[in-house]
């Protein structure tokens, strides 16, 4: 939907988060051509083997850290016309879930243990990424990504990123602002969130009789787009000329004074 949305047929799309390979099968079912870039070689092997099961047709899943496979892109002059990525949100495969259990912070689990899941996390790979360090890390990672995918992106185009928020140690994290300071320092302008409930979670019920903890069912798609530079009016561009004369002039004149 989103990839039909942003673009047209045969148009080019990144995700440089791509895990196993949402973005990609999307391209091939609506007929766009799709670049991914995994670290992990694990979720690389399940989107072959889905796309194998299902006889979808591949798309280019490149192996790799994004920061160093998006400075080849873009060395090799790569341009795409759409970036679709589903972020690491902080640390939230890496914390342990409850599963049935409860407790008060700093306290050890009380209750019954289901161990419902048998997914691994998303990112628990020896090569695993900064944001397993703490937020700023998190932070820097996503910046260094999103820099690469600046320039990456053709002017005028979107860029769509999913991420939820976080209850963690107490505190409720709005990751969503995050991403979107990150990526206006990047240059990208914020064009508006597309909320997505989640049916598959369910609602819990935490912190009864002690505190107000929050149920997340939801996440944003936040939507951001590269401007294309603005074309200056004939004024504009006057003011401009003249104002580089009168610097020309000044620099001249200082030289003059400096000789004599
Ligand atoms: C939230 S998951 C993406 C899920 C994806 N939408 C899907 O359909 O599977 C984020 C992915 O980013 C990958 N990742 C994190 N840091 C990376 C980096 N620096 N370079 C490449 N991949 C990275 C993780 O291994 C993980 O698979």
């Amino acid at each position: 939907m989103l990839v039909r949305t942003f673009t047209k047929e045969n148009e080019h799309v990144l995700d440089p988060l791509a895990g196993v390979g949402g973005t990609l099968l999307g391209c091939s079912l609506s007929g766009r051509k799709g670049t991914g870039i995994e670290m992990n070689q694990e979720w690389i092997d399940i989107y072959h083997q889905v796309c194998d099961l299902e006889s979808v047709p591949t798309q280019e899943m490149r192996h790799g850290d994004a920061r160093e496979v998006l400075d080849d892109l873009a060395k090799s002059k790569t341009r795409f016309d759409y970036i679709l990525t589903d972020v690491p949100y902080w640390k939230m495969d890496r914390v342990e879930k409850s599963r049935g259990t409860f407790k008060k912070v700093g306290e050890d689990a009380k209750g019954v243990f289901s161990d419902k899941s048998k997914l691994s996390p998303f990112n628990n790979t020896a090569t695993a990424p900064l944001e397993s360090l703490g937020k700023d890390a998190w932070k820097r990672s996503m910046k260094e990504i999103f820099e690469r995918c600046f320039k990456v992106l053709e002017p005028g185009r979107y860029c769509c990123v999913f991420i939820g928020n976080m209850y963690h140690g107490g505190k409720y994290h709005l990751l969503n602002a995050d991403i979107a300071g990150i990526l206006a320092d990047v240059g990208f302008t914020l064009k508006g969130e597309i909320v997505w409930y989640d049916v598959s979670n369910n609602l819990h019920l935490y912190g009864i009789n002690y505190s107000w903890i929050p149920s997340i069912v939801h996440q944003f798609i936040m939507v951001f787009r590269k401007e294309r530079k603005k074309k200056l009016t004939k004024e504009e561009r006057n003011g401009i000329e003249k104002a580089n004369i009168n610097r020309i002039k000044t620099s001249g004149m200082r030289h003059e004074i400096i000789d004599s």
